[in-house]
This record gives C-alpha cells, sequence and structure tokens, in this order.
C-alpha cells in the first residue's frame, strides 16, 4: 500500500497527507509535475496586463512564463525562454511593447509568438541563416483562459476545456451575480506564509476554526450557520447568515455567502455584494506567496462614491486572513515533528479539507481501496 492510500479512506478512518508532503522538495517536485504541470491552475490576474502591448513574467513553482497582452485585446501565455540559448527573455513587468527582445542576441518575438528577428544568425549582416526557419523557432504557448479577472493556465494543454473545469462551480454559485462582478478599484492583499501551500487551502476550506481563530468573524456569522460544500474540483463552506453591511450596491438575497477553495490554488468567497479571489503561489515546500484581489457589483466597483466603502471591505478581509497567517505556519511546524502521522478529520466539520486531501493524494497517484 502506498503511504497516501489511507488519505483515500472513508473520512472516519483517513489520515491526512503525511508530514513529508509540506516539508520536503521531493514532493514539492511531484506536485510540480503532478498538480501544476496537468490540469487548470490560476496564474495571474488579467487586470495586471489591462492594455495591448503589457507583458507580465510570471513564475508557477519555478516555471518561467510570460503572460502577454496582445494587439487585439486578448491574453496569452509562453514560456518565458528565448528559443536561441534559453535565456529568460523577460525579469520585469513591461508595457506598450510590440515585441520582446532577447537581450543575449537581439532575437525578436512578437506578441504572439512568432520569432521575427534573428540579427547576423548567417553572419554578420545576414539576417537568415540556410535551412534555418524562424517559423519552427516561436515562443512556446501555453493553454490559457480567463474567467472573471483570473487568468488559468494547462502547462501540460491535455485537460479538458476550462468551460468544463469552471462548470460545477458556476452551477453552484448560479444564485450569485457572477456576471455583474467587476474588478474593484482597491490594492491587492499580499501575505508571504512561511507554510506550505496546502495549509492555505485546507485551512481554507474548513469553518470549523471559526470560533478561536476568527473571533470577529464567528460573531457576525457564526459557526453554526455554516455547511459545507464538496464537489469533485472545489470544496469549502457557505454561511446562511453573512451580514452583508448596507455599505456596497447588493444583488437579491443579502444573507448568502460561500467560501471554496477551487484546486488546486484558488480561494474563493461568494457574496451577494462582492466577490474575492486569492490566488496560492507556491513558492518553496514551506513557503507560499498570497494575493488576493476584490470584485464589487458594476455600480461600485470603480465608483469614487464607494470608494471608502471599498477600503473598509479590503481591511476587513485582510484582517480575517492575517488571523489565519500564524496558525497556518504553526501547522507547517508541526509537520516537521517526526510524531506527525498524517493526523485525522472530525467526520463532519472537516469533509470539505478532507475532500481536498482526497484531490491531491489522487493526483499524486493513490489508488481508491478496493
Ligand atoms: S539566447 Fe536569446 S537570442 Fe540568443
Ligand atoms: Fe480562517
Amino acid at each position: 500500500m502506498n503511504e497516501l492510500a489511507s488519505v483515500l479512506w472513508p473520512i472516519e478512518a483517513a489520515s491526512g497527507l503525511p508530514g513529508r508532503y509540506y516539508t520536503e522538495s521531493s514532493a514539492f517536485d511531484e506536485e510540480r509535475q503532478r498538480i501544476f504541470g496537468r490540469g487548470w491552475f490560476c496564474l495571474a490576474f488579467a487586470s495586471d496586463i489591462a492594455a495591448p502591448g503589457d507583458l507580465l513574467p510570471v513564475e508557477a513553482m519555478g516555471t518561467a512564463l510570460l503572460l502577454v497582452r496582445t494587439a487585439d485585446g486578448n491574453i496569452r501565455c509562453f514560456h518565458n525562454v528565448c528559443r536561441h540559448r534559453g535565456v529568460r527573455l523577460l525579469e520585469k513587468p513591461a508595457r506598450g511593447m510590440r515585441a520582446v527582445r532577447c537581450p543575449y542576441h537581439g532575437w525578436a518575438y512578437d506578441l504572439d509568438g512568432r520569432l521575427r528577428a534573428t540579427p547576423h544568425i548567417g553572419g554578420v549582416g545576414h539576417h537568415q541563416a540556410p535551412g534555418f526557419r524562424k517559423s519552427d523557432r516561436g515562443l512556446i504557448p501555453v493553454r490559457t483562459g480567463v474567467w472573471l479577472d483570473m487568468v488559468f493556465v494547462d502547462l501540460h494543454g491535455g485537460a479538458p476545456g476550462l468551460a468544463e473545469w469552471l462548470a460545477p462551480l458556476q452551477r453552484q454559485w448560479r444564485d450569485f451575480p457572477l456576471a455583474h462582478y467587476r474588478p474593484a478599484d482597491a490594492e491587492p492583499i499580499r501575505f508571504r506564509l512561511n507554510a506550505n501551500w496546502k495549509l492555505a487551502v485546507e485551512n481554507y476550506c474548513e469553518a470549523y476554526h471559526l470560533p478561536w481563530v476568527h473571533s470577529g468573524l464567528n460573531r457576525i456569522s457564526s459557526l453554526a450557520d455554516h455547511y459545507p460544500i464538496v464537489d469533485t474540483a472545489f470544496s469549502g463552506q457557505g454561511s446562511r447568515h453573512y451580514a452583508v453591511r448596507g455599505e456596497l450596491p447588493c444583488a437579491a438575497d443579502r444573507t448568502l455567502a460561500e467560501y471554496v477553495a477551487l484546486y488546486p490554488n484558488l480561494l474563493l468567497g461568494a457574496h451577494t455584494d462582492h466577490f474575492f479571489a486569492m490566488r496560492i503561489d507556491p513558492a518553496a515546500p514551506d513557503l507560499t506567496v498570497e494575493e488576493a484581489r476584490l470584485w464589487c457589483l458594476e455600480e461600485a466597483a470603480a465608483d469614487s462614491a464607494y470608494a471608502e466603502a471599498r477600503s473598509r471591505l479590503r481591511a476587513r478581509w485582510e484582517e480575517v486572513f492575517r488571523e489565519d497567517v500564524d496558525i497556518v505556519e504553526r501547522m507547517q511546524r508541526g509537520r516537521q515533528s517526526p510524531a506527525f502521522d498524517g493526523g485525522c478529520f472530525s467526520p463532519v466539520m472537516d469533509t470539505p479539507s478532507h475532500a481536498f486531501h482526497r484531490w491531491v493524494a489522487a493526483r499524486l497517484g493513490a489508488e481508491e481501496p478496493a
């Protein structure tokens, strides 16, 4: 039996992922290949490359990628690697670009990734070489899709379509005004966690820790008001009594709020007056970068009349997210102990976090019990 098999057991008997999946670089490499290397994950936010000619270098678990807003307004992604001698093409965001020129020998690519210029490739003053076809040496594209303001990529290219991946969540959220959310004019919320990326996800999935870690939030929306949400590609919890404050325009049902992790790396919160997305970026086995953005309904997303309401909203979520940092880092430290055996789950309160463990274990090759 492999060490992950017991993660797939029924929750009463299951263990969590063993400690080495949080601490060892070999496990991080496995995840790079089998989780982030296959299937969709969120790479960035589209509004960071808002205008044609905007370029953004992004790293995904060490894989250098380049996001581009093309002249026709589409978003494309390429491996950020020159096809000549493999230099990383772009190190910093750039704006107003029509091409990317490699700093080593000056090869230039257009924003659709086509190799356009190869100076002196055939000798001084000769920009062509016999047998060399530029069309064979364009930037290597990465499959890309956008939902709301979130840019998703599928590095391997073999996953089912993004629409198919998102459909169950869109069904779950048919009562939320998804189509009317717009990125809010508010600073992103950023954290660096001294913890493995999975701890940020599994902590987010469950409401069980609410009374102890988020006593303020628990007063607005208490543990008793929460219900678990478990699906194939996401899990989390909802609250029946989220109290919308009335500072922002709101659609229909004012008390509905749901919080799910869309596997592997997006923590989403849907309300009827706002939405947030936190992108989880695994930097090392014990280091994770989090970046959260807010959305409001169309009329409130940028209007200065709502600027204060937006900044209060941002401050409230920043505080809640900050409350999780210490506990998540302490879970990481606990996983360095030889006594940690993967732990266990509450059969009632931990169903969403167990669902995430199961998903990870299955991606890493665990086999279903017979
Ligand atoms: S490595 Fe890029 S032009 Fe030579
Ligand atoms: Fe929390």
